[in-house]
């Protein structure tokens, strides 16, 4: 099957086929998604480490180089691309909605699942991440807060199911999820 087949497949199928993560840095998303990839036999991939196989290069360095925009131009492309495989779990990037060709894909191509976290929660979480460049910062909590303000709004709109994550665990994060998709007939 080619990716244009894939596009003109019936919306219903098609959907069937993907669940894609999104939510802020700190939230789970590689966690949860390679878990749940396991327990839907799906395959998994996190925009963020395909980006890095394909550049050889880390997403510091990347925004280095080529600033936020130009990080923001690669994580579109590879986004566009892989959210045409079937049968994946997709991690996408906290930002990665920020992009409007992104969201459409997103939500047109499959399962869009918010993981949900608080600020306190992102920032335990990411605590001594030395490869976030925007948390690189003086004051991290100020930077989740401000990119939540921005962004909570669109990952609220774009997602089929918000899951929150808070003192959750992975494995009850999975069965909710899959329970879920099983009962709104995206997975069989
Ligand atoms: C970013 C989140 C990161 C990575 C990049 C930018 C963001 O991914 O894409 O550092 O803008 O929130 P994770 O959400 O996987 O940490």
């Amino acid at each position: 099957m080619t990716p244009s087949d894939l596009e003109s497949a019936p919306r219903g199928s098609e959907r069937a086929a993907r669940v894609f993560l999104i939510g802020p840095m700190g939230s789970g998303k590689s966690t949860v998604g390679r878990a749940l990839a396991s327990r839907l036999g799906f395959d998994f991939l996190d925009s963020d480490k395909v980006i890095e196989d394909r550049t050889g290069v880390d997403i510091p360095y990347i925004f280095e180089r080529e600033g936020e925009a130009g990080f923001r131009q690669r994580e579109a492309r590879i986004i566009e691309e892989l959210s045409m495989l079937p049968r994946l779990v997709l991690a996408t990037g906290g930002g990665a909605i920020l992009d409007a060709g992104t969201r459409q894909h997103l939500a047109a191509r499959g399962t869009v699942v918010y993981l949900e976290a608080t600020v306190e929660q992102q920032l335990r979480r990411t605590r001594g991440s030395t490869h976030r460049p925007l948390l690189q910062t003086e004051d991290p909590r100020g930077r989740l807060e401000q990119l939540m303000t921005v962004r909570a709004p669109l990952y609220q709109s774009l997602a089929d199911l918000t899951v929150r994550t808070s003192r959750r665990k992975v494995a009850c994060m999975v069965e909710d999820i899959t329970t879920w998709l099983l009962a709104n007939g995206r997975v069989s």
